[in-house]
């Protein structure tokens, strides 16, 4: 609560916590965000991805305080900020488009934020050197937007949505409109900035290795719910449906048609074509089940005969990308298809399409799916 007593416009330490309750958001019929319930801890760096439509802008712009919701509350260091008016709400927010004042300079956008909570002129002056020197962009203080690149734009918008140091900073698309490389670069300037802010981040992207590289924790997004959320790791190695299985990451993925107990924490389980495979633990596994493997925990050639889970198959496609070769192979006598992925070595054998090889995996290494 200490964040309420301020000034507007002071400064205040590190991020805020964000608990959201049951919130929802309806149109007439349709249910943007079904009633939705997390807590973001303070300082984190949380992503939501999903595909588009699924309701992540819905979910930002009722933190923001421009949508309102249906229901629920958005309780924020212990005070529900649902009936607060978005400019009591200290929360900072990016967009894709950079929305800035195109006759304002570079310093005059930045500034802006305190000239509208009334902080004294040689006091904003002062914050803005600091801000724009937080984006490496002090040099450009009196240039016009129009004279910027899209990475220079995006870096005003982030130096504008901080400078009265909200504790929330929300982020929609932020680099969506930037080539691959600056996205990257940006990406950097982006975790830098919220470590040096310490700020709560809820920021909101289509791209999953964009997600993985800036979050803490993120959520995925489907039909206007959270479907998992946890960290990148945990949503890529225990995924609980093949949406996210396939949202995050690639994986072969197939039906379960048969599971039998086959030893001390064993399952024998049938693929779809037919193969057998031999998976750790029981639980889960059965028909109406799917089961996982990621393409880099499959071992193509010398050393897969060996592994638990052994297999002779075709090579049906080969790709050689920088720093990965990719297969599809398929098994013997099930035509059960898997992915495979191998960081290729000094000494890394390549299979040509067509050709005959083993595979193998560990029985640690296919997890089951719910759904
Ligand atoms: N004002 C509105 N009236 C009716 N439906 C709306 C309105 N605003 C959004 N929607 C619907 O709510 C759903 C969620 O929209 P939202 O903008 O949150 O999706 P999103 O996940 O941000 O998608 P994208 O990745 O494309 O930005 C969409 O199906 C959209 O058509
Ligand atoms: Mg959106």
């Amino acid at each position: 609560m200490a964040r309420r007593s301020q000034a507007p416009g002071q400064a205040s330490l590190g991020g805020a916590a964000v608990s959201i309750r049951n919130l929802s958001k309806r149109y007439n019929n349709f249910n943007a965000v079904i009633p939705t319930t997390i807590d973001i801890e303070s300082g984190d760096f949380f992503a939501i991805i999903g595909p588009s439509g699924s309701g992540k802008s819905t979910l930002l712009g009722m933190i923001a305080g421009y949508i309102d919701p249906t229901a629920g509350q958005i309780v924020i260091d212990g005070h529900d900020i649902v009936p607060e008016p978005i400019y009591r709400r200290n929360i900072g927010m990016v967009f894709q488009n950079y929305a800035l004042f195109p006759h304002m300079t570079v310093a005059e956008n930045v500034g802006y934020p305190l000239r509208i909570r009334g902080v004294p002129r040689d006091e904003v002056a002062r914050r803005v050197n600091e801000s724009l020197g937080m984006v490496r962009l002090d040099a450009f203080a009196t240039r016009l937007p129009s004279q910027l690149s899209g990475g220079q734009q995006q870096r005003v918008a982030l130096a504008r949505s901080s400078i009265y140091k909200p504790s929330i900073l929300l982020m929609d698309e932020p680099l969506g409109a930037l080539d691959k490389n600056l996205r990257d670069e940006m990406q950097e300037e982006i975790k830098r900035f919220q470590q040096e802010m310490g700020v709560t981040v809820i920021y909101v992207t289509h791209d999953q290795q964009e997600a993985a590289f800036l979050a803490d924790r993120i959520a995925i997004m489907r039909d206007g719910s959270l479907t998992q959320i946890g960290s990148p790791r945990e949503l890529y190695e225990h995924p609980n449906s093949r949406f996210v299985a396939e949202f995050l990451g690639e994986a072969s993925i197939f039906a379960v048609k048969a599971a039998i107990p086959s030893g001390p924490g064993q399952t024998r389980i049938v693929l779809e074509g037919g193969t057998q495979v031999v998976i750790r633990g029981d639980k889960a596994a059965g028909p109406g089940k799917f089961a996982c493997i990621r393409p880099e925990r499959i071992t193509v050639g010398s050393g897969a005969a060996t592994l638990d889970n052994h297999y002779t198959a075709t090579v049906r496609e080969c790709l050689y990308t920088p720093g990965s070769i990719r297969y599809r192979v398929e098994l013997a006598g099930t035509g059960d298809m898997m992915k495979i992925r191998v960081l290729p070595q000094m000494n890394t054998e390549f299979f040509e399409t067509g050709t005959q090889v083993d595979v193998g995996w560990s029985s640690s290494d296919m997890t089951i799916l719910k759904d």
